[in-house]
Order: structure tokens, then C-alpha cells, then sequence
């Protein structure tokens, strides 16, 4: 079939790029996948390091403005696979197509990536705008442009009155907020996050893990966010991606990996219960949600209404329980 630029194929629901002036590249969608394109698309990826198989055949596809995690153990290729996107390792075998067009052969800062790691990795001696303008900068971006994209993005992670300082100026939350900032402000295409609360502590990760996942949610932005952490990864995503041992062995929303039949993904979830609620109100006018077997737990999420769903997660420690309620959105 010939394409021609300019013109709807019948029935083809394709997609039209500019790649240069004046030069037009035609991708059609995954058949496969409902929806449309996938903004990001990993295809039969394997790569090995030092004679070891870390990925050995991994595809999974991630809607336009889809928020996924990939979860699983330690050792398993998530940082891997991570670096891989990034353009940071070259695999063996596979592909990976950023909006519909293949990346392999473009340097990791061609990709549209934003990137949030774990350590945050800001400029010690950087102020705060200067960090989130870093991207602009590289970029060239006209002075005034930059100014302008920088203080939305301080508005976006509610930092106004904090520009000025420097990180060691900061809380983690904020350090959080401000590598965020930084990753959104040249407009990526796909956010990658990597092990991203991992170095919170555990009173404050609730909070920081639902303000970033509203932040990307207001943007709009594709996102995979990468962890080990089943509480981290079923407050993040609707839609969990299962790595282990260098393959994706399961992918759907939390409910149905409490469900999953493979002994692996049941054992790797045991600790965990996921499930939602509805708010109910008090005679003291304080919202609560009821457990299955009657337990009753205080909702602390601020104006938050009777009737309305929320998520419910149960952690088994080795000595206590931790129970986390948060809002739930569609995906
Ligand atoms: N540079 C390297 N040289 C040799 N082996 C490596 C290298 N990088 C990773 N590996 C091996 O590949 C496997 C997967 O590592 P990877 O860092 O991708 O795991 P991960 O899922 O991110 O684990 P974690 O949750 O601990 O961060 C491990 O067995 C690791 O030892
Ligand atoms: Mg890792």
C-alpha cells in the first residue's frame, strides 16, 4: 500500500510525524493494542551483561498518558530495562519505539525522556529554579521562555517562595517535587522513574508518592515508574507490570494481581492486600471506611465525602500492620 502524506487512509487510523521539515513519516498502530499507538512500545528486548541474561524477552506497550509501574524483585532487570529506554545500555535484540518511532540509534538525549531517579540526583550548589531550568538551559532555550516554563513548573510542585534556595535547603519531599520539575519542564514525552521514594522515609512516602501522582496526572504525561515495592507500585499505577528474572510475567491492574493463579506473583504479593472502599461518614461527621470483618479505620484524606471510592491497602510487617487509604482515579 502506498501512503501518501496528507491524506487518511479509509479505516486507517495512522499517524502522521514530522521528522524534518518537510519530511513525513507514516506509523500505524499496534493492531493489537485498543486505544491507538502507544507512546512507548518495548519490543523483545534481551540484553545480557557479562555473559548473564538480565533481560531475555521483554514487550510491553504504555497508552498516551497511561501511568504504569513495573514491579518486581530485587535483581530482577527493572534497572536494566530502565537504563535500555534511557539509551544507557545497548540491548542485543529488540526495540523500543518512543511515540512510534524507534529509538535505538538516537542518544538518550534525543529520546524525550524525563527522567526522576532515586537519589533525586540534584546540583548541590544549583538554586531550585536553577534545577528545574537545567533542561532549558542545555536546550538553549531564549532566556525569557525559560523564565516563563520555570515558574509554571514551580507552580505545578507548589515550591513558590523557594526558588531561591538551594537542595540541602530542603525537605525530601521537596527534593522529590523539585527533581519532578525538573523532568517535566522540557516537555517529555514519557517520564521514567526509577526506585523514585525509595529514599523517604516511610511517614512521609504516602503523601509524596499521591502529590507526584497528581502532578503527572494533571500533565498528562506517559509514565512508567519503576519499583520493588508493591505498596509504592499499587498507590502509583493502575496498571502494574510484573518483571521477573528478565521477563514480564504478569500486567494488569492491582486488583487482578491479588487474584493472579502464578505461585511467583502470589507469593511475591502476599504481604499485601489491595482493595477499594466507600467513604462512609460518622456521627461525628469524620469520614471512615468498614473492612471485611467489620474493622472500621479513620480516613484521613482532606475533604474527602461519604459515598465516595477510595483504595485501601494492608501491609503484613513482621510485627504490625500498616494500613494505607488513598483516593482512586480511573487509572
Ligand atoms: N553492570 C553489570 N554487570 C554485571 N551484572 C549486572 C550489571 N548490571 C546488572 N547486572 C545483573 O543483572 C541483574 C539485574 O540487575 P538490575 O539492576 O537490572 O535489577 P533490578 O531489578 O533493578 O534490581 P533492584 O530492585 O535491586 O534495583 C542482576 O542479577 C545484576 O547482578
Ligand atoms: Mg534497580
Amino acid at each position: 500500500m502506498t501512503l501518501q502524506p496528507g491524506r487518511r487512509l479509509p479505516g486507517a487510523d495512522f499517524h502522521a510525524r514530522r521528522s524534518r521539515a518537510g519530511c513525513r513519516t507514516y506509523f500505524y498502530p499496534d493492531p493489537f493494542l485498543p486505544g491507538g499507538m502507544p507512546t512507548l512500545e518495548v519490543r523483545g528486548l534481551k540484553k545480557s551483561i557479562d555473559g548473564h541474561e538480565v533481560l531475555k524477552d521483554v514487550s510491553f506497550g504504555l497508552q498516551d498518558g497511561e501511568l504504569a509501574a513495573i514491579l518486581g524483585p530485587s535483581g530482577g532487570g527493572k534497572t536494566t530495562l530502565f537504563r535500555c529506554i534511557l539509551g544507557e545500555l545497548t540491548p542485543q535484540a529488540g526495540q523500543i519505539l518512543i511515540d512510534g518511532q524507534e529509538v535505538g540509534q538516537l542518544p538518550t538525549e534525543r529520546r524525550g525522556i524525563g527522567i526522576v531517579y532515586q537519589s533525586f540526583a540534584l546540583f548541590p550548589h544549583l538554586s531550585v529554579a536553577d534545577n528545574i531550568g537545567y533542561g532549558l538551559r542545555a536546550r538553549k532555550a531564549p532566556a525569557g521562555i525559560a523564565r516563563g516554563r520555570i515558574a509554571e513548573m514551580v507552580d505545578l510542585v507548589h515550591l513558590e517562595g523557594k526558588e531561591n534556595r538551594l537542595p540541602h535547603e530542603l525537605s525530601g519531599g521537596e527534593r522529590q517535587r523539585v527533581a519532578l520539575a525538573r523532568a517535566l519542564c522540557v516537555n517529555p514525552k514519557i517520564l521514567l522513574l526509577d526506585e523514585a521514594f525509595g529514599s523517604l522515609d516511610a511517614t512521609m512516602r504516602t503523601q509524596v508518592v499521591q502529590e507526584v501522582r497528581s502532578i503527572i496526572r494533571q500533565q498528562k504525561v506517559t509514565t512508567l515508574f519503576i519499583t520493588h515495592d508493591q505498596e509504592e507500585a499499587f498507590m502509583f499505577a493502575r496498571r502494574l507490570i510484573v518483571l521477573n528474572d528478565g521477563r514480564i510475567v504478569a500486567s494488569g491492574s492491582p486488583e487482578s494481581m491479588m487474584k493472579h493463579p502464578d505461585l511467583f506473583i502470589q507469593d511475591f504479593m502476599k504481604m499485601v492486600l489491595f482493595a477499594e472502599a466507600s467513604v462512609q461518614m460518622g456521627p461525628d461527621g469524620l469520614p471512615y471506611i468498614t473492612l471485611d470483618g467489620g474493622a472500621q479505620i479513620p480516613v484521613h484524606i482532606p475533604g474527602v465525602r461519604g459515598g465516595e471510592k477510595v483504595h485501601v491497602m494492608v501491609k503484613k510487617g513482621a510485627e504490625a500492620e500498616r494500613i494505607e487509604v488513598w483516593h482512586g482515579d480511573a487509572r
